[in-house]
């Protein structure tokens, strides 16, 4: 119980942003599985105001990352997963969009888990209009989130950065 604690705790320590991938199908069971984490994230009322659009097709993915600055590292990977607040689905703004940071950290968490790299892109935001309307989805009720892009990692350029974090003491206080 104690090693699968610490199992746990090192997987979410060790996570990182992945920007380099080989191009490589990731098969159905495992999306399917990075997606099942998603679902059981927390959200306010229980109200899971999620949607995903899954992108393998390479001219969608090409539509996707002509919204982009970072679209080179979109294309590169075998996977993006589209995510959208469903604003039919949300209740308070703030709620809403805290929920959808824990449906997509536990995605994070699961491609870790699964041994693949991902990034999450918020940089193509700035565009979010254009990519609801590249699924055909209304801009008013489904906005961009984020795009995950997920994929095989490239262990030949993925350098081991060091990896830069505030210390627990520069942002907490006891009471
Ligand atoms: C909301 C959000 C938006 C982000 N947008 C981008 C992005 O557009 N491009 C990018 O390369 N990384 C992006 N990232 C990844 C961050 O740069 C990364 O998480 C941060 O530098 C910490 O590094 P780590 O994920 O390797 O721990 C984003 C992360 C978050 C949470």
């Amino acid at each position: 119980m104690e090693s699968k604690t610490n199992d746990l705790l090192n997987l979410i320590k060790s996570r990182r942003s992945v920007r380099n991938f080989v191009y490589k199908k990731i098969d159905n069971d495992t999306i399917g599985a990075i997606l099942e984490c998603g679902r059981w994230a927390p959200s306010g009322r229980n109200s899971q105001p999620w949607k995903v659009c899954i992108v393998s097709h390479p001219t969608v993915k090409r539509l996707v990352a002509e919204q982009s600055k970072y679209g080179g590292i979109i294309e590169s990977a075998y996977l993006n997963l589209v995510v959208f607040l469903d604003h039919e689905r949300g209740y308070d703004r703030s709620k809403d969009i805290l929920a959808m940071g824990a449906f997509i950290e536990n995605m994070l968490l699961a491609t870790h888990a699964k041994g693949l790299g991902a990034v999450w892109i918020g940089e193509i935001l700035k565009n979010k209009e254009k990519v609801s309307e590249v699924f055909k989805l209304s801009p008013e009720r489904f906005e961009l989130m984020g795009v995950l892009v997920v994929g095989l990692i490239d262990l030949a350029l993925e350098k081991k950065e060091k990896r830069e974090r505030r210390t627990l003491e520069e942002f907490i206080d006891w009471f």
